[in-house]
């Protein structure tokens, strides 16, 4: 059965109060996805491998760790982007994989656009990032894409999450923990979120 982490840090909870506050605009939208990405990060990254350093101060020698695998942040393109540069920040040696998927309007299926991907894989651990999980779609496409290309441990970082997506997701891949800061919503008859955030692509880049 796949981990569902949702945050209950007060810092999540209430910047994600103002990210769905219609009134927010896209500079203050994308700052505010940027922070919560870099909380959430925070907790899907608890359990990365480290391996012992020894680094010398001004004053001796100090044993310390430093991280052990790679790290790869896979958005989904577009609204994951937002995601990227928080986490980025916090890991500058993270490896970005962009993966391109819309929605068919009519089918609410995943149609993918973009996807460039070495050879095999050249990271250890896969985030894959998008703000929004409602059918849940889009990210059961994206961790197909990352397993066929041969990515063993792949986590699912998102924002706000419907009960079906959840399900979606959990159920094709049990073995990708989801990270999220709210659950349980529910879907329209349009495939939105409700009472969602609207569409984060267009309030992302100021597009709807
Ligand atoms: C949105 C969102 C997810 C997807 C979620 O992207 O960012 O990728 O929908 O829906 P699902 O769980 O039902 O698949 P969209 O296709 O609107 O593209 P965009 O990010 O380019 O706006
Ligand atoms: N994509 C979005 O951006 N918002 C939703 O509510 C559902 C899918």
């Amino acid at each position: 059965m796949a981990e569902v982490h949702i945050s209950t840090h007060p810092l999540v909870q209430h910047k994600v109060a103002l990210l769905r506050d219609r009134r927010t605009d896209p500079k203050k939208f994308r700052e505010l996805l940027r922070e919560i990405a870099v909380l959430l990060a925070y907790e899907a990254t608890a359990d990365l491998a480290t391996e012992e350093v020894e680094v010398v101060t001004p004053l001796g020698r100090a044993s310390g760790r430093r991280l052990k695998e790679r790290v790869g942040l896979v958005p989904i393109l577009r609204a994951g982007l937002g995601l990227v540069e928080g986490i980025w920040n916090l890991m500058p040696n993270a490896e970005v994989w962009h993966i391109g998927l819309r929605r068919d309007e009519r089918t609410l299926e995943p149609v993918e656009y973009y996807s460039r991907l070495p050879v095999s894989p050249t990271v250890d651990v896969c985030l894959v990032l998008d703000p929004m999980l409602a059918t849940g779609g889009s990210a059961v496409a994206a961790v197909n894409i990352l397993k066929r290309w041969g990515a063993r441990r792949i986590k699912f970082v998102g924002v706000i999450a419907a009960e079906e997506g959840v399900r979606h997701l959990t159920t094709v891949h049990p073995d990708v923990p989801l990270y999220l800061a709210v659950a349980g919503e529910v879907l329209n008859d349009d495939g939105y979120i409700v009472p969602g955030l609207g569409d984060a692509g267009d309030r992302l880049f100021g597009t709807g």
